[in-house]
């Protein structure tokens, strides 16, 4: 005995009986096909734009091609050397700088750039380069793999190039604290101590 589905029109179904058994075949709905072959087509279009002949950008070459278009640490390297100079004799930036020096640095740096887990600032030996603009590149880029927060982003251009003036004013004031560490301007390690 079959069931009458009053939802489905038998006017297009197949009807096979069977052993007694009934079976309906029924049209798939014009819309389900309808989607399933948009989406078999837009598949189809996708392999063949984004990996076939690769035309398209994929979202990882996108990021890459954004990042790439960012403005690297941009005043440092626009103020270039000679600026950077500059602002080791400007007392202001000094001031602010170790206005920001003791709100961000004395952490890991020490109060007197003596080192604690950042390395003794004081001395004449740099991990990253004794030029200036070494230094402030370092500043603002940080060392994510060591743990020196890139500062760039934190604090803004400006206040990392007052942080720069002040560090640089620590250069070779050689206070006790943490061992030399990297190679002075002439690329000379520090006397080994023992
Ligand atoms: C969370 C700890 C931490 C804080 C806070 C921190 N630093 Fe560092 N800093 C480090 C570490 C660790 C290194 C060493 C990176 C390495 O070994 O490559 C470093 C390296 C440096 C260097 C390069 C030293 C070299 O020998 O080349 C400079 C310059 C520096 N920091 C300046 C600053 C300034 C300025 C601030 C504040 C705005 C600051 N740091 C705040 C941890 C810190």
């Amino acid at each position: 005995m079959s069931v009458e589905d009053p939802t489905r029109s038998r006017e297009h179904a197949t009807h096979h009986v069977y052993d007694d058994i009934e079976e309906d075949d029924h049209p798939l709905p014009v819309w389900w096909l309808g989607t399933f072959f948009i989406t078999v087509f837009f598949g189809l279009g996708y392999w063949f734009w984004y990996h076939s002949v690769q035309a398209g950008e994929s979202l990882a070459q996108t990021y890459e091609h954004e990042v790439a278009a960012l403005p690297k640490h941009a005043s440092i390297s626009a103020a270039g050397a000679d600026a950077l100079k500059a602002l080791e004799t400007d007392t202001e930036a000094l001031v602010r700088g170790g206005a920001v020096y003791a709100q961000n640095c004395v952490a890991c740096h020490g109060a007197q750039g003596q080192g604690i887990i950042g390395p003794n600032l004081t001395d004449g030996f740099w991990i990253h380069g004794s030029d200036a603009v070494s230094i402030a590149t370092t500043i603002s880029e940080g060392v994510a793999a060591k743990g020196m927060p890139a500062w760039g982003a934190i604090l803004g251009d400006k206040k990392v190039l007052d942080a720069y003036a002040f560090v640089a004013s620590l250069r070779n004031t050689n206070v006790p604290g943490k061992t030399p560490q990297g190679v002075d301007a002439q690329g000379n390690a520090p006397p080994a101590t023992n």
